[in-house]
């Protein structure tokens, strides 16, 4: 496919989708693709973003059905699987933001549209492409053992989900794809503090590899924290999606003593926006007409897990009676 034929649009430019029309439209300046306009049922917050961005708006994104090839869709999530699917029947490529749905069924309907068509599915785990994360991929070899923590001050946005399918998804999608093994045992407990839905959670995963992951998620925080710590042989990791960095401690072949042959090696970082990383990613995967980096499949997954965990929280929930 020549880059000029393929004319993009984003549904919904909120907070995060405001972003995605930006990178879009950097795309445009670089001769890769055409960007053809923003959709919000926000009408203000339309032309806003079009003004910015110097493309059309529109209110109803099926206005755009055949007016485009590819779109990212950056809507509430109880809004994606009816966007995505009637996108992807017209055979419009869709990279779609996290969680992929809010239900297993509709995650289905939407892999099903997508293989009928043959337009391509992308979901956002957007930390995939952070700098930090994109530097420790080659070094990871079998994770054994994870501490993480992700923590930030309460938001004023996306109250009306929980943390888990919020935030502690990016986790969930981390780990289902550093350990690559079934998901064999969860263990979880939330609770909601400030909002009526669950603001802090913490998850014991194991995998059928014997791999065990304990993550920590919650907005009702006083500081930021994205911290991954993970165990592996010989290894030990340090990644911080915040502050981009990532750390490799391994002791060296044949030390005479431990304490003498621990090296550290911080990984060098290159600095790319990561929603820009993704957007290319998503384009290129269309242009090459390969499968997507991220495919239905891991999001999916990561979407099976959250619910897996939320479930458990339910149950020890009414234990508590809270
Ligand atoms: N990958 C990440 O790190 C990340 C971060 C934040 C949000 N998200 C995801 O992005 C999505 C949007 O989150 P947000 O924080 O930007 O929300 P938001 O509420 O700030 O923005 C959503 C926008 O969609 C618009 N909208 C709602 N229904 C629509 C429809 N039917 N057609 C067109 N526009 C519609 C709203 O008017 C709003 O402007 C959610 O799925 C969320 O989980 C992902």
């Amino acid at each position: 496919m020549e880059n000029k034929e393929l004319r993009t649009a984003v549904i919904g430019v909120g907070s995060l989708g405001r972003h995605h029309a930006r990178n879009h439209a950097e795309l445009v300046r670089e001769g890769k693709t055409e960007f053809v306009g923003v959709c919000d049922v926000n009408e203000e917050t339309a032309r806003k973003i079009a003004a910015e961005n110097s493309c059309d708006y529109f209110t109803d994104w099926r206005e755009l059905l055949d007016k485009v090839d590819a779109v990212s869709i950056v809507t509430p999530t109880e809004t994606h699987s009816e966007i995505a699917c009637a996108f992807l029947e017209k055979g419009v490529h869709v990279l779609v933001e996290k969680p992929i749905a809010r239900t297993l069924a509709e995650a289905d309907l939407m892999t099903r549209a997508a293989e009928k068509s043959g337009a391509k599915l992308m979901v956002g785990h957007l930390e995939r492409y952070n700098p930090a994360m994109v530097a420790l991929r080659p070094h990871v070899t079998k994770p054994l053992y994870f501490e993480i923590h992700r923590v930030s001050p309460f938001p004023n946005r996306a109250l009306d989900v929980d943390v888990v399918l919020d935030v502690m998804i990016h986790d969930l999608d981390a780990i289902n794809w550093l350990v690559d093994s079934k998901v064999s045992e969860i263990r979880a407990v939330g609770i909601p503090v400030i909002s009526d839905k669950v603001d802090a959670a913490n998850a014991r995963i194991e995998f059928e590899n014997g791999a065990v992951a304990n993550i920590t998620a919650s907005r009702i925080g006083t500081e930021k924290i994205r911290k991954t710590r993970f165990y592996q042989t010989n290894s030990y990791v340090v990644l911080d999606y915040a502050t981009k960095f990532a750390s490799v401690t391994s002791l060296a072949p044949n030390a005479i003593h431990p304490l003498l042959g621990i090296s550290i090696n911080r990984l060098e970082i290159n600095d790319v926006e990561p929603l820009r990383a993704e957007i290319e990613a998503f384009v290129n995967c269309i242009l090459k007409d390969e499968t997507p980096p991220i495919t239905a499949e891991d999001g999916r997954r990561a979407l099976d897990l959250a619910l897996g965990v939320l479930d458990k929280i339910e149950k020890h929930r009414s234990l508590l009676k809270v």
